[in-house]
């Protein structure tokens, strides 16, 4: 699909597989899904454009590569994203993070908004929105919708599991915003759920429910 890389690295497929696996622990669930943001991370920063830094190394002077631009920004969609954005962070220790609180009605599935908390000056950023389930899309959309209205322009999309409804969903409204996920999956059943899916990220993250 246009927009949408999927990552299917073996590392990531084979700890996707235990995350799906309704016998896996919840500590086993988060730290499975923080190893597997470490690999997401290296996909969805693969193409940052580097400048050249001139260092001291105790040998030489060298011109050395490091990261053009502003910091990057991580936009946490609560409470799963958590999940994923504590990875990134270990790998972008210096990026700014967003906190978009949403949850989805169980009834209407629409995005609910409990929270907001960005830095001021998204424009100047690449804001990397992190969420590990994208189902109907009505949670990234809201959230890249609030995003937008607050200046982000450059926008990428980072999530574990996608359903093609959602994807078809999500680059209708915003064309402009690559999306990265580790599989597409079949599709939503009736209460948008992703199947084959991993159930609720937040409640097994968490122990909740
Ligand atoms: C989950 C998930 C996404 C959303 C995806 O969150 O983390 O944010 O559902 O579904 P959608 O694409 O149909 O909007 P949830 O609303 O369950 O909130 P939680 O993370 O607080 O449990
Ligand atoms: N949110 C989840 O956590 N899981 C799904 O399958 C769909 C939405």
């Amino acid at each position: 699909m246009k927009g949408v890389t999927v990552v299917d690295h073996p590392l990531v497929q084979h700890k996707l597989t235990i995350m799906r696996n309704k016998e896996t622990s919840t500590a086993g669930f988060r730290r499975l899904l923080r190893e597997i943001s470490l690999l997401l991370c290296y996909e969805v920063t693969r193409d940052l454009e580097l400048t050249t830094i001139r260092i001291d190394t105790p040998v030489e002077p060298m011109d050395a590569p490091v990261l053009e631009g502003k910091k990057l920004v991580f936009a946490s969609v609560l409470r799963a994203g958590n999940g994923l954005l504590e990875g990134l962070l270990d790998l972008v220790p210096a990026a700014r993070v967003a906190h978009i609180g949403l949850y989805r009605d169980h009834d209407t599935l629409e995005a609910i908004e409990y929270f907001f908390k960005a830095p001021s000056d998204l424009a100047d950023r690449l804001v990397i929105v992190v969420d590990p389930m994208l189902a109907t899309a009505n949670s990234a959309i809201a959230a890249i919708d609030k995003l937008k209205a607050r200046g982000a322009t450059n926008i990428r999309f980072l999530c574990l599991l996608a359903a093609p409804e959602g994807i078809e969903r999500f680059t209708a409204a915003h064309p402009d915003v690559p999306v990265y996920t580790a599989s597409i999956d079949r599709q939503l059943n009736e209460k948008g759920y992703i199947m084959p899916g991993l159930g609720d990220a937040g409640d097994r993250m968490y122990g909740t429910k």
